[in-house]
């Protein structure tokens, strides 16, 4: 069952929207009214395979570990709205030879607090950094789809190409029983729905124009935040991201026509962000 989460007791006066906040994500959060959040895309510190600006893994630890996880999900589930949507992007440190597997303690705090695990989507790249001997190569990433109660809004992306054009092309389906059975498309379309792992050219020059975006050591495609903005929510929607690093998302949401927030506790990166957005022109893709 939902836990339902303490009201804000300082909400904040004038909400106001459209802006990048800089500090704590889980102070900041505790100031924004009940359920005025769409959609949140986010990453979080992958383990520590980033200092960001601190300079060990103690100072990682003193701004960003589980326990702080855990306030900000509780903060999110009482801020998202009915129907909003979290999109969690992560992945794991290899500790002594053996995955982290923070990114399931994540989908499943998730869970445990309330919030539906829609979907759990990859991000692939097409780049990989050299893998130890005894692995494959490293070339994708979690984009846990999280959501309160069922997703409100659902614009899929159709930009698969349909393979059988021919009025005879048919589809398999395996029933329960186990038997195959082959169905004639009856409404053909040339694109279809895409599936949900989704592919990114990532790396310099690619996962952004935006030279000063690369300032920042961990950022995501631009391409990524787009294709799930434009997913869950409609024009005017409040995105957030809460450790917005380069403000990937807000610039996303910017462009698209929708409202955003960023917060991250660095000011250096807040001011990168700054920079990005000053150069949007919104337009609807
Ligand atoms: C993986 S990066 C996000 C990168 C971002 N998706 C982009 O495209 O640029 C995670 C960010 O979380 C920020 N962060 C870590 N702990 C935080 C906290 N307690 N409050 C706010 N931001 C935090 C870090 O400074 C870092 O920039």
């Amino acid at each position: 069952m939902p836990v339902t989460y303490s009201v804000s007791s300082k909400p904040m006066k004038n909400f106001t929207k459209n802006k990048i906040i800089c500090g704590d994500c889980v102070e900041i959060l505790k100031t924004f009214p009940n359920e005025c959040i769409d959609l949140v895309v986010t990453s979080p510190p992958y383990d520590n395979t980033r200092f960001y600006k601190t300079s060990n893994e103690k100072e990682l630890n003193k701004i960003w570990n589980f326990e702080k996880f855990k306030q900000l999900s509780k903060e999110l589930y009482r801020i998202m709205k009915d129907g909003g949507v979290i999109v969690w992007v992560c992945n794991d440190a290899v500790i002594n030879g053996s995955e982290s597997g923070t990114s399931f303690r994540y989908a499943l705090y998730f869970k445990e607090i309330g919030f539906n695990l829609h979907d759990t989507m990859i991000y692939m790249k097409n780049s990989a950094p050299f893998p130890e001997k005894n692995r494959y190569y490293q070339c994708f990433e979690y984009m846990f789809v999280i959501s309160k109660g069922t997703p409100k809004t659902f614009n899929p992306i159709k930009d698969r190409k349909v393979k059988w054009k021919e009025p005879w092309g048919q589809r398999s389906e395996r029933l329960k029983d186990g038997t195959l059975v082959r169905k004639k498309f009856i409404n053909y379309h040339e694109y279809s729905i895409r599936r949900n792992v989704w592919k990114y050219n990532t790396g310099y020059g690619f996962s952004t124009k935006d030279e000063i975006a690369y300032k920042h050591p961990a950022i995501f495609p631009e391409q990524l935040a787009i294709d799930h903005i434009r997913t869950w929510t409609n024009e005017d929607d409040l995105v957030l991201d809460p450790l917005a690093g380069s403000c990937t998302t807000c610039k996303a949401a910017k462009l698209l026509k929708r409202n955003y927030i960023c917060i991250d506790i660095f000011e250096e990166y807040c001011k990168i962000g700054e920079e990005r957005l000053k150069r949007v022109v919104p337009k609807l893709l």
